[in-house]
């Protein structure tokens, strides 16, 4: 009898496990099938001028845009993220110093990296959120770029980017977006300038950054890694204008609590005081 049980646990198991592998064959070869897609990007002549205008809103918007949360304030790079199974993220050192960009990156390059997420060959980059990106005017753009292309060069190399065997499960389960490039329209035109000020569409504007991780409604997400409704539903719409920039300028909310990462407060706290008043009134306005 014993023995028949164990016959029939060790069958099971075996089962299992075959199934187990069946189906990481299955998702392994359709994430590399999506690393492996080519975007087709309709190239844009960007003219860069470097001024000092130009580059001053270059400075401030690598900022406000978040690029130095995930590139760091040098622009020479970082792994954010790394963990046995799951792989590792690596933010790549944009600079032109050791183990910066490649030799021969042309401005359409980084318009590709930015507004799409898609590499010189056309591959999709990896976590790079663009969707927050693609809709930025081409003056924020082009400061951008200007920018970056002449920043201090840093010399710091780095291991690659790693999907690690969990990374690949929960982004064939659709609970991890690795590829922006997949969602993202390439055919829509941004804007070539926004206007500034206190307006609902301005503040729509600025909201752009929050979207990858609250939502593109601002309604934030449930599970594992949640971030909370900041539209008119959310708590924070309950707090006065001052509380709420108060909030975003220092990563304290008005109970005294700190913002917990990874909510990029470093990026609000650089916002404009127009910037914040026309954020604030668009998210009340959802
Ligand atoms: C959430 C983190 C994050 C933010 C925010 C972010 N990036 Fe990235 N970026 C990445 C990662 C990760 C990669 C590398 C992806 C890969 O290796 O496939 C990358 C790659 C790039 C590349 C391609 C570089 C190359 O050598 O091919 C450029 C250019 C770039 N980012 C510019 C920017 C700019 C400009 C901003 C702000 C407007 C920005 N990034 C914001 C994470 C980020
Ligand atoms: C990289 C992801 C990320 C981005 C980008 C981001 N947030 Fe957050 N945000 C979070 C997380 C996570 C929390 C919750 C932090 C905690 O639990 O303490 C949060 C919390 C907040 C809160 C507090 C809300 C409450 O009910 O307590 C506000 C307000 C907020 N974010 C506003 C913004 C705005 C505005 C932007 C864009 C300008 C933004 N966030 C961009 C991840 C992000």
């Amino acid at each position: 009898m014993l023995k028949k049980i164990l016959k029939w646990t060790a069958r099971t198991l075996l089962l299992i496990v075959l199934l187990a592998l069946g189906y990481y064959t299955k998702a392994y070869i359709s994430v590399q099938g999506r690393l492996k897609k080519t975007y087709a990007i309709k190239p844009l002549n960007l003219n860069i001028t470097s001024d000092s205008a130009t580059i001053a809103l270059g400075k401030r918007l690598i900022t406000t845009k978040g690029c130095t949360d995930c590139h760091g304030k040098d622009l020479g790079g970082q792994t954010f993220f790394e963990q046995k199974g799951m792989g590792r993220l690596v933010a790549r050192n944009l600079t032109r110093g050791k183990g910066g960009i490649r030799e021969g990156f042309t401005t359409e390059d980084w318009v590709k990296a930015i507004r799409n997420g898609v590499q010189h060959d056309g591959t999709p980059l990896i976590f790079m959120p663009s969707g927050d990106y693609n809709q930025l005017s081409d003056t924020d753009l082009r400061a951008i770029i200007a920018y970056c292309q002449q920043a201090p060069p840093v010399n710091r190399v780095h291991e690659p980017c790693d999907l690690g065997p969990g990374a690949i499960v929960l982004t064939d389960l659709g609970q991890l977006d690795l590829f922006q490039a997949e969602k993202i329209d390439h055919n829509l035109t941004p804007p070539l300038a926004v206007k500034e000020g206190v307006t609902v569409d301005f503040g729509k504007y600025v909201a752009q950054v929050c979207s990858h991780c609250h939502q593109p409604n601002m309604k934030g997400t449930t599970g594992d890694h949640a971030t909370p409704d900041i539209s008119s539903t959310g708590i924070s719409s309950k707090w006065t204008d001052e509380q709420f920039f108060r909030t975003l300028r220092t990563g304290k909310r008005p109970d005294g609590t700190a913002l917990k990462a990874p909510m990029p407060w470093q990026m609000t706290a650089a916002f404009s005081d127009t910037e914040m008043r026309a954020l604030r009134t668009y998210l009340k306005s959802i």
